[in-house]
């Protein structure tokens, strides 16, 4: 049994500043560093070293749980093994991990923060960073298009925001539409063995793979649909489960957690920004007005202004030398802002000066738009695309409904209006997450057969900011709710999931959770050590990036052969 200290604390900060830093160093040159091609895939796990401190294996597993003659799927999984044998009894086993999306690779999550999972999660585990089935190295992969120009002839046009123009919505429901055929005509085996049940399986299928029958788990955003899925279907084989930015796993097999719940907290994250900046002063928020109220404002001239008149960027250092910051891209990144307040606020407010004086440069940067005028410079020699996301989303999102999801445009329009009422930012939200799934016909095929009223056979770990934008805390009792014994930790922070501010409350209650099986009181409220516009650097760390995947797409990226 371990003892907690100021050491453990300092272990944790030192981590996550180290896995900030480590990061950004080792993202380019990753996929030169090993071959997933070169691993013989097998149905036991037979590791091979990999990314200097790794081992890789790639799992063979079937590809449709319900029928045997579908063929097999290989999961790629990473392992940062354990610091003791695995015979040694302190040994906890294998701690997997999911960073959301859907479409999130869990290998390349674990490769970035491995020092943060091996302080917050325990040195006795093997925390394994796995890629779901149809994504990243897992075969085969999700991909529809043949090259990068046929890929950027889809999405190019593919409206980011429904308010855009009088035919963006109409456009998101023809695309979906197109996106189906796609599917259909080029992958449809691939398309129906994505489901969220079928990864669950999977997921008991490693952990046996390690001699265990007792999943340990950690899930964030997405990856809460997983866990809470595994625990109903599993519910006998939960050893330690937490999840974190809850989704309502209910409504989500109904087609309608993005349009039910998910935006209930979303203009109250956004308030707390502008809150936040009144509260900073002048010289620490760069959009500081007197009240919160005139900082909406302000904001919201700018928006109204670039939907009139979008603002020309130009250049010629860079590939393509054009761009314009308009009405989608402002939107866009005030959705990414309220997802990673801390860092991401300053950053947009920034941005939001050097727009209203006529510098759309720092808008653009890092934004989807940015990722998305990057594609066609891509090799053509990099095989098969998947240009995140809504073709990997959709068929997971959609696919794993229960029911029918297919709208007409007035359908789709009335769902539209229903989120609107929400939050106003549901213009940004709906093109990526519920409008694909207007088009959508095909289904998993390995369907969810539990229930999310169960006796597990260790209690739950739920964690929910208290102003999420796009999982509140809501569904987090909600979910609690059915899952006997289970307990909500409340981080009071904004943004989505835990991860998304630091607490060294909660890393240690995470901590305390994996090695020792304690579970925080009920009711327990963690502070943040972060402040909004506090010029604290630690935001956004497993979750770093997450928001513009959740905002729609992640960089290309080479993958093994379909
Ligand atoms: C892959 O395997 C081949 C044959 O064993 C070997 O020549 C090649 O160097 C390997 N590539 C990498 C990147 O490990
Ligand atoms: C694991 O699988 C490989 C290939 O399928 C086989 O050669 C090896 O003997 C197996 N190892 C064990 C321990 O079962
Ligand atoms: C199982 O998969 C095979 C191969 O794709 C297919 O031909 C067969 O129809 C499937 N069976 C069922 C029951 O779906
Ligand atoms: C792992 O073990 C080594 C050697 O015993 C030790 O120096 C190191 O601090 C351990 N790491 C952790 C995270 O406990
Ligand atoms: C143009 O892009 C280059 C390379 O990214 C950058 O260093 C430079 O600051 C940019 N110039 C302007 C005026 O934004
Ligand atoms: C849609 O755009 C118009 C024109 O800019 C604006 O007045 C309106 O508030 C926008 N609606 C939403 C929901 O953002
Ligand atoms: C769901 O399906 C799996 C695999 O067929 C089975 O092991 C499990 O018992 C089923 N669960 C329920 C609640 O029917
Ligand atoms: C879970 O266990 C408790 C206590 O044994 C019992 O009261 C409850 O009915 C069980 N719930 C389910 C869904 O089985
Ligand atoms: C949880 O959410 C579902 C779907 O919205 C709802 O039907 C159910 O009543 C909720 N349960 C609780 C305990 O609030
Ligand atoms: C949450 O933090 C705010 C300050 O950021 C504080 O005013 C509030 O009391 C806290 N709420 C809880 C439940 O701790
Ligand atoms: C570890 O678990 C034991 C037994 O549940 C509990 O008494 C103790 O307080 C826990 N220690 C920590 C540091 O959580």
């Amino acid at each position: 049994m371990r003892t907690f200290s100021g050491n453990l604390i300092r272990t944790i900060v030192f981590a996550l500043r180290l896995s900030g830093l480590a990061s950004a160093k080792t993202l380019h040159s990753r996929d030169d560093m090993f071959d997933w091609t070169n691993l013989t895939a097998s149905t036991n796990l037979t590791l091979s070293p990999c990314y200097d401190v790794f081992q890789c294996a790639r799992l063979t597993v079937p590809l449709q749980y319900s029928n045997a003659s579908a063929g097999e799927a290989q999961i790629a999984l990473v392992v940062l093994p354990a610091n003791v044998s695995r015979n040694d009894p302190a040994y906890l086993g294998p701690l997997l991990f999911n960073p959301g999306g859907p479409g999130g690779s869990g290998v390349e999550a674990v490769i970035e923060n491995a020092a943060l999972f091996q302080a917050v999660l325990g040195p006795n585990y093997d925390v394994v960073g796995f890629d779901p089935r149809g994504v990243g190295h897992s075969t085969p992969a999700l991909a529809f298009f043949e090259s990068p120009a046929e890929a950027l002839a889809f999405f190019a046009p593919y409206p980011l925001n429904t308010n855009e123009s009088v035919s963006s919505l109409g456009r998101i429901v023809a695309s979906a539409h197109l996106l189906d055929d796609l599917a259909s005509a080029r992958g449809a085996i691939v398309a129906e063995s994505v489901s969220t049940p079928a990864v669950a399986r999977d997921m008991l299928a490693i952990t046996r793979a390690f001699g265990r029958e007792k999943l340990s788990y950690y899930g964030v955003s997405y990856g809460s649909v997983l866990g809470a899925t595994f625990a109903a279907m599993f519910p006998d084989h939960v050893g330690r489960l937490a999840i974190d930015g809850v989704v309502n796993a209910h409504e989500w097999y109904q087609g309608n957690d993005f349009t039910k719940g998910s935006l209930t907290d979303t203009d109250a994250a956004l308030e707390d920004i502008y809150t936040a900046c009144v509260a900073a002063g002048p010289s620490a928020c760069p959009i500081f007005e007197t009240t919160p109220a005139l900082v909406r404002a302000r904001v919201n001239r700018l928006i109204e202004s670039v939907h009139v008149a979008p603002v020309p960027i130009f250049n010629d250092s860079v590939t393509p030398p054009f761009a314009v910051a308009d009405y989608t891209l402002v939107v866009s990144q005030l959705l990414g802002a309220v997802g990673t307040p801390y860092g991401g606020a300053l950053q947009v407010a920034e941005a939001v000066v050097a727009l209203e004086n006529g510098d759309g440069a720092p808008m653009f940067a890092g934004s989807t738009q940015e990722l998305l005028a990057s594609l066609d410079t891509c090799s053509a020699t990099d095989g098969p695309f998947a240009v995140g996301s809504i073709d990997v989303e959709a068929p997971i999102i959609c696919g794993d409904s229960m029911v029918n999801t297919v709208k007409t445009l007035e359908e789709a329009r009335q769902e539209f209006e229903g989120m609107l009422k929400m939050s106003d930012l549901a213009t940004a939200w709906y093109p990526t997450t519920q409008g694909p799934c207007t088009g959508w016909k095909i289904r998993g095929k390995d369907r969810m057969n539990g229930s999310f009223e169960t006796n597990t056979s260790f209690p739950l770990l739920l964690i929910g900011n208290t102003h999420d934008p796009v999982t509140p805390i809501a569904n987090a009792l909600n979910m609690s709710a059915g899952f006997f014994g289970s307990v909500v930790l409340q981080q009071n922070s904004t943004g989505h999931t835990s991860q998304s501010g630091f607490s060294a409350c909660t890393a240690l209650a995470l901590n305390a959770y994996f090695n020792n099986g304690t579970l925080p009181a009920p009711g327990t409220v963690c502070q943040t050590e972060d402040e909004i516009f506090g010029g604290s650097a630690s935001a956004a760390l497993v979750t770093r990036g997450l928001n513009r995947r959740d905002a729609g797409w992640r960089p290309v990226s080479k993958r093994a052969g379909v």
